[in-house]
């Protein structure tokens, strides 16, 4: 009976390792990124950019679909075409040691497995047709590959779904997905923080991004309750100064 208890009990700790590695041992985050390509490409890039800044980020797997390269030298003008350090340095401006690219067609990646331990994975922007693969459970690349994982492991799954209007194609496939445990968030830019600029709607969103994330950052639109009205109108003016 002894052995059966030291049995459950390393069994229960370590199935809950596995589901959220850092949720017990508080070491730094890994997390896996697929681009796909849906318009959006810049929420990808601020994002980027605040995963590997963060000093609770160790490592970030990015995969980028064929589609997604092209629509982000639409979108940003940059050539994130391969798996070399250009890739992250074009994302970036700079170097970094965080960011591994893997390529699409790779499904022998170290993401494509569920004894990979990813701490998070989030599809931004994910097309139409990469969520339509992920909630039939087909896996034609490593985007769909790694989500599949996330999902059968019971790991965190985040997509950030762009395309209007949806049909109810789209809303069935977010519907089941949903309720198998990913969580939804499409790109849909909010204004109650009175943003001025492109920029500050991008920002915005990102940090919603983080929060579900579970990685900190410096967000200074947070919602703190309405403010009197002439004071909302003073902010609005400031901005148009
Ligand atoms: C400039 C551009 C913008 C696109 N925007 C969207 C979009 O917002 N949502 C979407 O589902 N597909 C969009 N598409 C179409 C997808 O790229 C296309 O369906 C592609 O096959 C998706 O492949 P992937 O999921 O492997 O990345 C866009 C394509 C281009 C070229």
């Amino acid at each position: 009976m002894a052995s059966l208890t030291s049995f459950r009990g390393d069994s229960y700790s370590s199935r809950l390792l596995a589901t959220a590695p850092n949720a017990l041992t508080n070491t730094m985050k890994t997390i896996t990124v697929g681009i796909t390509g849906a318009s959006g490409s810049l929420y990808a890039q601020r994002l980027l950019v605040h995963l590997n800044a963060s000093p609770e980020v160790s490592r970030i797997d990015l995969v980028i679909t064929q589609a997604g390269v092209r629509v982000v030298s639409e979108e940003l003008g940059l050539n994130v075409a391969g798996t070399d350090a250009r890739v992250a340095r074009a994302f970036l401006g700079e170097e970094s040691d965080k960011v591994l690219v893997h390529s699409p067609s790779d499904i022998g990646a170290t993401v494509a497995s569920g004894s990979y331990l990813s701490d998070a994975m989030i599809i931004v922007p994910c097309s139409m047709g990469s969520l339509a693969a992920i909630a039939h459970g087909i896996t034609r690349d490593l985007v769909h590959r790694a989500a599949d994982v996330m999902l059968k492991e019971g790991r965190p799954l985040l997509l950030v779904p762009r395309e209007t209007p949806f049909n109810v194609i789209h809303l069935e496939n977010m519907l089941k997905l949903a309720q198998i445990g990913a969580k939804i968030i499409p790109a849909m830019p909010s204004f109650y923080h009175l943003p001025q600029t492109i920029d500050d709607l991008v920002e915005h969103f990102v940090h919603r991004l983080l929060d579900h994330l579970g990685v900190s950052h410096k967000q200074e639109t947070r919602w703190t309750g309405s403010k009197p009205a002439r004071q909302r109108a003073e902010a609005a003016t400031r901005g148009k100064e």
